[in-house]
């Protein structure tokens, strides 16, 4: 039977076990670990930070027994401990150490890959060597930069640099709920042309960059055929996932936008049908981000 384990965000596990069990996966939760069988071949779990594909049941008789077997199966491993704790830290001791260090803006990820593992019970584990991500959890550290307006600009930094999404310098960005200016911060250090739509102000060092042009208005109101072509539509909004499916629709069928990075965020109870509707878009993919917190990053890049 085809099985992965998905690793959750911290605090949460529910919208992970969620999204998978509407899915038509069979879910087994051991905190963030959810071990699912049974998952449609076609969707991709938008709350899992990393995914262990083909993980393997490995029986062994002592600690000694355990690392050799992993270490026989490949040379990094990565941890995630849900029960007999130092049991499973003193197997990972005897294991290569692993270097987890902050990376830079559009830097180099980590060139070795990592497999992950958890104990089962005292004298069996699960392993996998093929893992969705080469950071341990799906977690990503950066050398942040104290210049930045605000927070947000690590989602574009995580995107940027991990999923390799990216505008070219001199792209025509339009970024839709931009104060106080992280995201704007981001493109226009990048060299890109950006149009900053808020209601609220942007921060002045931002507002005052050369490439950017600022929009002190309502978003949802604004026309595509008022901005003209764009390369990349970009969307930190604070709305509903559904108002922002609507506003997306309506960029997309001016034809007038190329590539889109969206943030669904979620008030109260998660919007799972939205999620849904947002990954069905052919070609998109819907994550959730590292950085993100009661959130999922969506893009479509053409
Ligand atoms: C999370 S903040 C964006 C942070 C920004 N991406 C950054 O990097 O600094 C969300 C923004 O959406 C704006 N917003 C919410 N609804 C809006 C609307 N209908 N029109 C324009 N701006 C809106 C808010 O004013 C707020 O500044």
């Amino acid at each position: 039977m085809d099985q992965i384990v998905c690793v959750a965000p911290e605090s949460f596990e529910t919208e992970l076990e969620t999204e998978l069990r509407l899915s038509g996966a069979t879910v087994e939760m051991r905190e963030r670990l959810a071990i699912a069988t049974n998952v449609p071949p076609s969707s991709a779990a938008a709350w899992a930070q990393n995914v262990w594909r083909n993980p393997i049941r490995i029986e062994f008789t002592s600690i000694t027994d355990a690392a050799k077997k992993l270490r026989g199966l490949h040379p990094y491993w990565s941890l995630h401990s849900t029960v007999f704790h130092r049991r499973a830290q003193l197997i990972q001791d005897q294991l290569p150490k692993i270097k987890n260090p902050p990376i830079d803006f559009l830097g180099t990820l980590p060139a070795k890959t990592l497999g992950s593992w958890t104990l089962l019970d005292e004298n069996s584990l699960l392993a996998a060597t093929d893992c969705t991500s080469v950071f341990p959890d799906g977690e990503v550290t950066f050398n942040e930069d104290k210049e930045a307006p605000s927070r947000a600009y690590m989602k574009l930094w995580e995107l940027f640099t991990v999923e390799g999404v990216r505008p070219a310098p001199g792209a025509r960005c339009l970024d839709m709920g931009a104060s106080p200016g992280g995201w704007t911060w981001v493109l226009a250090k990048m060299g890109c042309e950006v149009i900053a739509v808020d209601r609220a102000s942007l921060a002045p060092a931002v507002s005052k960059l050369k490439n950017v042009k600022t929009l002190q208005r309502n978003a949802f109101t604004l026309k595509p055929e008022d901005v003209g072509p764009i390369d990349w539509f970009f969307s930190d909004l604070i709305c509903y996932p559904k108002d922002l499916y609507d506003l997306v629709n309506k960029w997309r069928s001016s034809g007038l936008v190329k590539n889109f990075v969206c943030t669904l965020k979620f008030q109260g109870e998660t919007d799972h049908a939205s999620a849904r509707e947002f990954a069905k878009i052919t070609g998109s993919r819907l994550k959730h981000l590292s950085v993100n917190k009661h959130e999922l990053t969506w893009w479509y890049q053409a």
